[in-house]
């Protein structure tokens, strides 16, 4: 479709230009490119229309003398002839475009393995930072959004012809991490997750929260942590070595959390192999005035004419500080492969976080700061009085996905379909993704929302599970075929049999997959592909139900029909993956 349209402006373009000679206009028409090209309010006036306004006054006649003059030498245009046909309607020409050829072709590039790719960043390579956590502690509700996000965005892009990096960043250094190290001293004995019975990353987890313990038996644990973090600094051996001991263990759980939510990397890179660039260079920034130094020996920089405030580089024992490792990590990443942009997926809260690191990178001469993108997002919070965890607050991940994944169960148990989905173990788990997935993408990523987990898992309305059910009633239709059922086994395709407005609308929905792509890529906005998947799914269920297939009387037309449903669920199933929405053969 994007070639047709292209096409199409081509042909506009020349008419203006047949129509300015006529009248011995002598200003320049505008280019093909730049030609405006607008979807008519109905689908009954044309596929597609272009507005006359921009060239009346360039022209000097009314609008829709200019459309009626273009509609006139566009008849005569035989690249148009080809293409279909257009018609002046008041201000407007629009264009009907002659449905054989076009059904043809798009359901012959549906059929290929590259569909669903666009073009709007071939070339370009796009490195995509996120889900990055502390480790610390598991992950939650907020990772899994900060997770699909990144994942699709990543996708996307990669549909869209970029070649992209996606890299996690584990801010395995500070405070924080020493905290839970000293309350597993306190309180540990020596035990593993092993023992307890619980995911690394949990068991670390319940230690960080016993560090509240600690700070009412012990008034001193907070000086304490940040003495290990000197310790931890100065390279000792023994602090190192419970820290390494307990990073695995948090690592090890967050992967496994990763692989469940079909989550991965190109990369991982850690803060405790970077701050020492960025001490670095926050101390030769020292030396060029980019950075000074205070009386107690801290390092600084002031913001005040970018109307921020002042910020602390090192702290006066010299440790370093979040920002710190942010600077030599951003170092680091740009000298091991220079990209055209970097996107940090990391929550809202973060934003002046993230203008001060772009601007003093700036500042210390680094050009690529300009390519350096926080794509931020806002908070995740469930209906209230759902979901108490066992900190209390925060809504561990691990802990939601079971209780989805339990929920899609009964579900398919209710409905008796445990024999007709299969596994139904592992169905209830792409259920539960589809339905988390897809509500967390639906939602522009700047705002707040709230995830209501029974809303999500519903099979019908604008859902993940009402896209996944869609799928797979189209594959139904493709496996009972195969299976020898139905009229269309008689029948021969011809494109040319698709030409009834219903199997049309179905058609063009189908060829819109490419365009979703390449806006959803350059808007950076993976919630263009999820109002893509939720269009199709609305058009082929009103198609599908108006429309018989495999009992059409007609062979011919029953076996067109199943071409067009192949088109369909590869349209689903490439939309589907680029969402993180697993798709699913039956449901
Ligand atoms: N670990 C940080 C947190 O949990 C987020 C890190 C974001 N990435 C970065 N390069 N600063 O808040």
């Amino acid at each position: 479709m994007v070639e047709t349209k292209a096409a199409w402006k081509r042909i506009i373009a020349r008419a203006l230009e047949g129509y300015a000679a006529e009248k011995g206009v002598a200003a320049p028409m505008p280019a093909a490119d730049a030609i405006v090209l607008e979807r008519p309010p109905t689908s009954e006036l044309g596929d597609f229309g272009f507005p006359m306004f921009p060239y009346a006054k360039l022209l000097r006649s009314a609008p829709a003398l200019v459309a009626q003059a273009v509609a006139r030498i566009v008849e005569r245009d035989p690249a148009a002839a080809r293409l279909g046909g257009a018609a002046a309607e008041g201000p407007y020409l629009n264009v009907r475009l002659a449905r054989p050829a076009v059904v043809a072709e798009v359901l012959a590039r549906a059929g290929s393995p590259a569909w669903g790719r666009g073009s709007a960043l071939r070339g370009k390579k796009v490195m995509v930072e996120f889900s990055s956590p502390n480790t610390n502690k598991p992950l939650h509700l907020g990772h899994l959004r900060n997770n699909v996000l990144g994942e699709s965005l990543s996708r996307i892009m990669s549909a869209a012809g970029a070649e992209v990096r996606k890299i996690d960043h584990f801010n395995d250094r500070g405070v924080h991490i020493c905290k839970s190290m000293l309350a597993y001293q306190a309180y540990g004995e020596g035990r593993t997750p092993a023992d307890e019975g619980l995911k690394g990353d949990h068991f670390v987890g319940k230690y960080y929260v016993l560090f509240n313990k600690l700070m009412e038996e012990d008034p001193k644990a907070e000086e304490k942590a940040q003495e290990l973090l000197v310790r931890w600094e100065a390279g000792d051996a023994e602090v190192r070595a419970l820290w390494q001991r307990m990073k695995d263990w948090v690592i090890g759980g967050i992967k496994e959390t990763y692989a469940r939510t079909l989550v991965s990397f190109d990369l991982y890179d850690y803060e405790s192999d970077t701050y020492q660039l960025g001490v670095d260079s926050v101390l030769s920034g020292l030396e060029k005035g980019v950075f000074y130094r205070n009386e107690d020996g801290s390092v600084w920089a002031d913001f005040e004419d970018i109307n921020l405030d002042k910020k602390v580089f090192l702290r006066k024992d010299g440790t370093s500080l979040y920002i710190t490792q942010d600077i030599g990590t951003a170092i680091a990443r740009h000298e091991d492969w220079p990209y055209d942009r970097l996107i940090y997926v990391v929550a809202n809260e973060q934003a002046y976080h993230f203008k001060i690191l772009f601007e003093t990178l700036r500042r210390l001469g680094y050009a690529w700061a300009a390519d350096l993108h926080h794509l931020a997002y806002g908070m995740v919070n469930l209906p209230s009085g759902r979901m108490k965890t066992r900190e209390g607050t925060v809504v561990d991940a691990d802990d939601l996905i079971d209780e989805l994944a339990s929920i899609a169960a009964k579900e398919i148990e209710a409905k008796g379909r445990e024999d007709a989905v299969g596994d139904s173990r592992a169905v209830s788990d792409r259920i539960a993704l589809g339905a988390l997935h897809y509500y967390l993408l639906q939602t522009g990523p700047m705002k707040d929302m709230l995830y209501d987990p029974e809303q999500s898992l519903s099979f019908t309305g604008d859902t993940g599970p009402y896209i996944q059910y869609m799928g797979a009633r189209a594959s139904s239709i493709i496996r009972k075929h195969l299976a020898g059922e139905g009229n269309a086994v008689k029948g021969d395709p011809d494109p040319g049999l698709l030409a009834s407005d219903a199997d049309w609308e179905l058609v063009k929905q189908i060829a819109a997959l490419p365009e979703a792509v390449d806006s959803s890529a350059s808007a950076m906005e993976p919630s263009i592909m999820a109002a893509y998947l939720h269009d199709l799914a609305t058009a082929f269920s009103a198609w599908y139900r108006d429309n018989p297939v495999l009992n059409n009387p007609d062979a011919d037309l029953a076996a067109s029909r199943i071409e067009l449903v192949k088109a369909v669920k590869a349209s689903f199933e490439a939309a589907c993956a680029l969402v993180c929405v697993p798709f699913l053969e039956a449901m």
